[in-house]
């Protein structure tokens, strides 16, 4: 753990999520100093400079690590460098908040894990849903035992996808740089989130397909899941998405819990029954359950570096959700359904 405050911050990817979240984040937290970022695209450099202060601008991430004295590294680049951008990160001696998927294979994330270790520096992974409000208060009800005994999740993430309008360029859409679509990008916060609330997760199968855009990874996904302790969950993600629903729903024994991302998260109790008799009865918990994420991500992360709140988007967590992600698009790649080693 670094000694001495603010920390001195590198970052290691300067697109989109940067701008939205890590620049913004170490910037507001006083125990984090701005040091410099590395991104091969120069326009990025003019852009980061404009927006956010005359920092140590580089083009290659291993000139960054050798010439400037930094603690903490955000890396937030496509998928394919994350884990050789992370382990130089912590062999370099920083703590590291790397961007979801954790990685683009599960040896890469076991090299992060060891090097983390190796280096005795904390590893983080973006998850930011765990980060909004409704999930959080959805756990604690959960672990209230107030549905009773879960027994089915249904997650949808779905929206009009990453390009144009959210990323610098179209790398999200082409296998070599993202290593997956839809079911990677967005079915990796939805699987970690069913991991976090039901698992784990036993087995899964998956289909993942190219329906509507011109492009080489998939843009629709549906996921289905068994838990260890005996439920099922669903999970559909889409870059295609019309307006309508975004959020989960978790039923249980005794009553359910509905978190729609743009109308509330409600608890709904009584009896729910095909005749005329249901006594259903909601109550609006918490009115915007996307409070929170990407503004207190940073935060968190620096409380999670100084041992003040317990570490829980650990790298562990990061591996476990892509375990889940491969092996439902091998499922999707053979048909058959996909069991996940304990
Ligand atoms: N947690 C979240 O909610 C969330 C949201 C969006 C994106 N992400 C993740 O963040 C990562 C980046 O996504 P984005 O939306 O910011 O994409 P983006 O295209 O907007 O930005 C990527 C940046 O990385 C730079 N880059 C490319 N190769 C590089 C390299 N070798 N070294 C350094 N920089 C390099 C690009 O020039 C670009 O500026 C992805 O892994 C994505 O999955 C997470």
């Amino acid at each position: 753990m670094p000694t001495k405050k603010p920390y001195r911050i590198g970052i290691i990817g300067a697109g989109a999520i940067t701008q939205a979240l890590h620049f913004p984040g170490y910037k507001q937290d006083r125990r984090a100093k701005l040091v410099a970022f590395a991104d091969p695209s120069t326009d990025r450099h003019a852009e980061i400079i404009t927006k956010f202060g005359k920092l140590a601008a580089y083009t290659d991430y291993r000139d960054m690590l050798a010439n400037e004295s930094i603690d903490v590294v955000s890396v937030a680049t496509p998928n394919v460098f994350h884990a050789k951008q992370a382990i130089a990160a912590l062999n370099a001696g920083c703590h590291v908040l790397c961007e979801k998927p954790i990685a683009a294979t599960l040896r890469e994330a076991d090299q992060m894990l060891a090097a983390a270790k190796r280096a005795r520096k904390k590893l983080m992974i973006g998850f930011s849903h765990r980060m909004f409000s409704g999930p959080q208060k959805c756990k604690e009800l959960l672990s209230k035992k107030t549905i009773g005994t879960p027994f089915m999740i249904r997650v949808r993430f779905a929206h009009g996808g990453p390009y144009p309008g959210w990323a610098k360029n179209s790398w999200f859409y082409k296998k070599s740089l993202s290593k997956g679509g839809a079911m990677l990008d967005m079915g990796i916060h939805a699987i970690d989130l069913c991991h976090w609330m039901l698992g784990p997760i036993k087995s899964v199968s998956g289909r993942a397909v190219t329906l509507i855009k011109p492009i080489e990874v998939d843009d629709n996904a549906l996921l289905q899941l068994e838990f260890a302790q005996g439920a099922l969950g669903y999970i559909e993600v889409g870059w295609t998405s019309p307006p309508g629903f975004s959020g989960f729903e978790i039923y249980g024994t005794k009553g359910s819990i509905i978190c729609d991302y743009a109308k509330g998260l409600s608890l709904c109790t009584g009896k729910s029954s095909a005749g005329r008799d249901s006594t259903m009865q909601w109550k609006l918990i918490d009115p915007k359950p996307t409070r929170g994420g990407w503004d207190i991500e940073i935060k968190h992360w620096l409380d999670v570096i100084e041992g003040k709140v317990p570490h829980t988007l650990t790298g562990q967590a990061g591996r476990d959700a892509l375990e889940v992600a491969l092996a439902a698009y091998k499922s999707s790649d053979t048909g058959r359904r996909i069991s996940i080693p304990k």
